[in-house]
C-alpha cells in the first residue's frame, strides 16, 4: 500500500542577489510504500533536504502534490502531518537544555499524544541510551544526540519517519547501530522510513528502495537489489596475458577503467552493456594475438552505480 505520495513536485528558491531562480526540486514523484525504507541518494545539493522538507510541511512547494496515506500535505495539513514526524539534518532536533525523557513527554505532548514514562524508558532501552535519560540533550555526544532525536521521532505514533541525512557527523561504530535503529523500526515497530542521504554504504545497508537524485531530478528509482543485480551482471575485471605494447589501445571502444599492468600481465574492468559488446571483447582479444587469463564478474559497490547515473546525467 503507498503510505506517501509525492506527485511532480517542484520547488525553486529565489537567489538572494540576483533574484535569478533555481528550481532545487524539479517534478520529482515518488510512491512509498507501507513499511519500507526508501532512500533519497544524491550529491550535495540535489535537492533531498527540500523534498523532504516540503513532504514534513516545512515548505510550500510551487507545484504538485504531496499525500500522506491519503491526505494532502498542504490543503489537510494538520491531518496529513499527524502521520509524519522528521528528523532534520543540522537542526536542533531536540531541546537542549531538556532531557530525552522531557524531549518525548513535550513532543508527544504537543500532539495530543500522551506517554507513559514506563514506555519512555523501554524505548531509550533499545535504543541503548536510557542510562542518559535523564542527562540534558546537550551534555549527550553527538551520536547520543541523533540516536535521542530517532527515539524522539518514533516515541510519536507517526507511521511515517523521515530521517534527513541521519549518520551525518556520527563516527563508524554509531553509525553501524544506527542502521541497525532503523532496521528495528520498519520490522518491529511497523513504520516507514524516508531518509536522505549522500553515503552509499547506507542505502547498501538498510534501504530496499532507492531513488538516486542529481540537479533536483531522480535520475532512477529503483528496488536496491535490482539496482545491484542490473550491475553486477555487467562489470568484469579481464585478466590477459601475452600482451604487447598496443594492446591495450586496442581495448579504448570498450571504456576499460581501471587498467593495472605487471609483469606481462593486463588487468582492467569493463562495462558489459549487452551481448555485443561481449562478442566484441572477444574479438579484439583475438586479434591482439593476447591470451585471457581470467574473465570475473566484479562485486558491484553501491559507488560505480551511483557515479554511472550521476554522471549520465
Ligand atoms: N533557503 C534556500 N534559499 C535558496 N536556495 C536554497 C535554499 N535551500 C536550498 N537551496 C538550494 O537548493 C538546492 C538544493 O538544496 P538541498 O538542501 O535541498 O540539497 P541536498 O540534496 O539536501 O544537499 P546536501 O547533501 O548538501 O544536504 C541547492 O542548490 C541549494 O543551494
Ligand atoms: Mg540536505
Amino acid at each position: 500500500m503507498t503510505i506517501l505520495s509525492v506527485k511532480n513536485l517542484v520547488k525553486t528558491y529565489k537567489r538572494r542577489k540576483t533574484r535569478e531562480l533555481l528550481t532545487a526540486v524539479d517534478n520529482v514523484s515518488m510512491d512509498i510504500q507501507n513499511g519500507e525504507i526508501f532512500a533519497l541518494l544524491g550529491p550535495n545539493g540535489a535537492g533531498k533536504t527540500t523534498t523532504i522538507k516540503a513532504i514534513c510541511g516545512l515548505l510550500l512547494p510551487d507545484g504538485g502534490d504531496i499525500t500522506v496515506m491519503g491526505k494532502d500535505v498542504v490543503k489537510q495539513r494538520g491531518v496529513a502531518l499527524h502521520h509524519i514526524s522528521a528528523v532534520l539534518e543540522g537542526n536542533r532536533n531536540l531541546y537542549y537544555r531538556l532531557t530525552p525523557v522531557e524531549n518525548i513527554i513535550y513532543f508527544c505532548g504537543i500532539r495530543g499524544q500522551k506517554i507513559k514514562r514506563n514506555e519512555v524508558m523501554t524505548l531509550l532501552e533499545t535504543f541503548g541510551i536510557a542510562e542518559k535519560a535523564n542527562d540534558l540533550v546537550q551534555q549527550l555526544s553527538r551520536g547520543m544526540q541523533q540516536k535521542a532525536a530517532i527515539v524522539n521521532v518514533l516515541a510519536t505514533r507517526a507511521e511515517v519517519l523521515l530521517l534527513d541525512e541521519p549518520t551525518l557527523g556520527l563516527d563508524v561504530t554509531s553509525a553501524i547501530e544506527l542502521r541497525k535503529l532503523m532496521r528495528e523500526i520498519v520490522s518491529r515497530h511497523d513504520r516507514t522510513i524516508l531518509l536522505s542521504t549522500h553515503y552509499m554504504n547506507l542505502v547498501e545497508a538498510v534501504a530496499d528502495r532507492v531513488a538516486i537524485m542529481n540537479n533536483g531530478k531522480i535520475v532512477v528509482c529503483e528496488k536496491k537489489e535490482k539496482l545491484m543485480k542490473l550491475f553486477r551482471a555487467r562489470t568484469y575485471r579481464i585478466r590477459l596475458t601475452e600482451v604487447s605494447e598496443g594492446t591495450m589501445d586496442m581495448f579504448s571502444t570498450l571504456d576499460p577503467r581501471d587498467i593495472h599492468k605487471e609483469n606481462g600481465f593486463i588487468d582492467f574492468t569493463v562495462d558489459l552493456r549487452n551481448q555485443e559488446v561481449l562478442f566484441e571483447l572477444v574479438e579484439i582479444v583475438r586479434e591482439s594475438r593476447a591470451r585471457i587469463e581470467s574473465i570475473e564478474q566484479e562485486q558491484v559497490n553501491f559507488e560505480r552505480i551511483f557515479l554511472k547515473y550521476i554522471n549520465d546525467h
